[in-house]
């Protein structure tokens, strides 16, 4: 049975990081409240926004080229896990992610902590390194913003997925939004009724989620600031040692293929 467990940030930060990867590992999710600030969302949410209007949506490839980007994905057919959603790439190695760096500094901090895994310097790696380290900010807009259920690889650079909820349920959006699939009852739990702007969850990346629907009877428009906004600190390779084996893939990815 998932076990979700509600803790402050304190006494998160307090338990030793390899119980928490042990708990992980038993499919144990922590709920931990006031991980991030309310206004650092707020600023964080203000900065897309203007980002949004100053440059155009693009991909850029993880290389040694790669600047900070924003991309909509609008249910594009290839992508390994299908999405509605517009994504903002922040590359932590980059000296204009600065600020938003070290707002996460504590998570990575963490995360390394789990790893131990001395090569890793979470901060500064840049592509030529292998791997880097990002903050991902997602939009899922309302009329039917979406990413289909999938699972995520575990592997040394990403042991834990940490989620930060960026928006609020009731005032943001209505319906829809994160889940997480019971791997024993098959059961689909939506964890955002007590996810508040903030939070983060913390849980084993082999849990099948996604994001239902937000408020799909709406009409779609990118630029409301309406939706669910979420955040990932996170690390992964760099497409210069690409190996397409650690990519998330969706349910449906096997079938399309
Ligand atoms: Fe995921």
């Amino acid at each position: 049975m998932l076990q979700i467990t509600t803790i402050s940030k304190n006494d998160f930060f307090e338990i030793k990081a390899t119980e928490v990867k042990r708990n992980v590992d038993s499919n144990v999710i922590y709920l931990i409240k006031n991980v991030i600030d309310r206004d650092v969302i707020k600023f964080i949410r203000e900065e897309i926004e203007e980002w949004t209007l100053n440059e155009e949506q693009r991909w850029v490839p993880l290389d040694e080229n790669c600047v900070n980007f924003h991309r909509i994905n609008d249910d594009y057919e290839k992508s390994y896990v299908k999405t509605k959603a517009h994504t903002f790439y922040y590359n932590l190695w980059l000296k204009e992610s600065e600020p938003i760096k070290n707002y996460f500094l504590e998570i990575f901090d963490f995360k390394r902590q789990i790893t131990n895994f001395a090569n890793l310097d979470y901060l500064h790696n840049k592509p030529i390194d292998g791997f880097v380290s990002r903050v991902i900010v997602h939009h899922y807009p309302i009329g039917g913003g979406y990413m289909e259920e999938h699972t995520d690889p575990v592997n040394i650079y990403n042991p834990v997925q940490t989620i930060i909820q960026a928006s609020e349920k009731g005032k943001d959006y209505i319906s829809g939004g994160l889940f997480v699939r019971d791997p024993e009852s098959n059961e689909e739990i939506f964890v955002d009724d007590d996810f508040r702007i903030g939070d983060m969850i913390v849980f084993n990346p082999h849990i099948p989620h996604g994001v239902k629907p937000i408020d799909k009877n709406k009409e779609t428009d990118w630029k409301v600031k309406k939706g669910r906004y979420l955040i990932i600190p996170l690390s992964l390779r760099s497409d210069l040692i690409k190996n397409n084996e650690e990519s998330p893939k969706g349910i449906s990815y096997d079938n399309r293929n």
